[in-house]
């Protein structure tokens, strides 16, 4: 049976890399909380690795919890917007909200959740991406904390998938394009 490496074209960003980015984001974090609780949601299922490194990394007490989300497009009728699959299991009321995304891309899901999001009045609500592909944005959405800008690439690995497979790779790489032009 084939490797998953070798579906990779190259690495774009190496485990290390990531976690030097990951404690330089928890220090920035860190400035800005420092001694509030704040409520850390990962949104399902690409964000799981980033969440998980990136709430050992700060130094304020983390609540966890989890939303599962699937993007309606922006070819809807409401321009887009979000089925929540799974929802929170804290009211975020009066609380700090991170958002943590493994990437934003178009930035549909982001605008549609951080809408409903709002609407349940968070003390303040903030947004963190590991990465930013802003040249595919097509919604005004921009991230309070962002890892990486990178090029309009397919990129896997580090949580991200394609056809969920690739999430376990522990740095993040462009998959080869005969894989998904079949
Ligand atoms: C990814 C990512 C965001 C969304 C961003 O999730 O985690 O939620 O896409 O794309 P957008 O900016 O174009 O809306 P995905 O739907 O791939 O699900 P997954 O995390 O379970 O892989």
């Amino acid at each position: 049976m084939k490797r998953l490496e070798d579906n990779v074209e190259r690495v774009l960003l190496a485990k290390e890399e990531i976690a030097q980015k990951v404690n330089e984001m928890a220090a920035e974090m860190d400035k800005i909380y420092q001694g509030e609780e704040v409520v850390f949601v990962c949104i399902l299922k690409g964000s799981v690795a980033f969440f998980g490194d990136l709430a050992r990394a700060v130094s304020f007490p983390v609540v966890y919890d989890f939303m599962c989300v699937s993007s309606y497009g922006s070819g809807t009728v409401s321009g887009g917007s979000v089925r929540i699959n799974k929802d929170l299991s804290t009211d975020i009321a009066g609380k700090h909200v991170v958002v943590i995304e493994d990437i934003l891309d178009t930035g549909n899901t982001l605008h549609a959740l951080f809408r409903q999001l709002q609407a349940r009045n968070p003390k303040s609500l903030r947004l963190c991406c590991l990465l930013d592909k802003p040249e595919r944005r097509t919604k005004p959405v921009s991230a309070d904390f962002v890892g990486f800008t990178i090029p309009d690439e397919f990129v896997v690995g580090y949580g991200l998938d394609y056809d969920e497979k690739y999430r376990q790779l522990p740095y993040i790489g462009i998959l080869k394009r005969c894989v998904y032009e079949k």
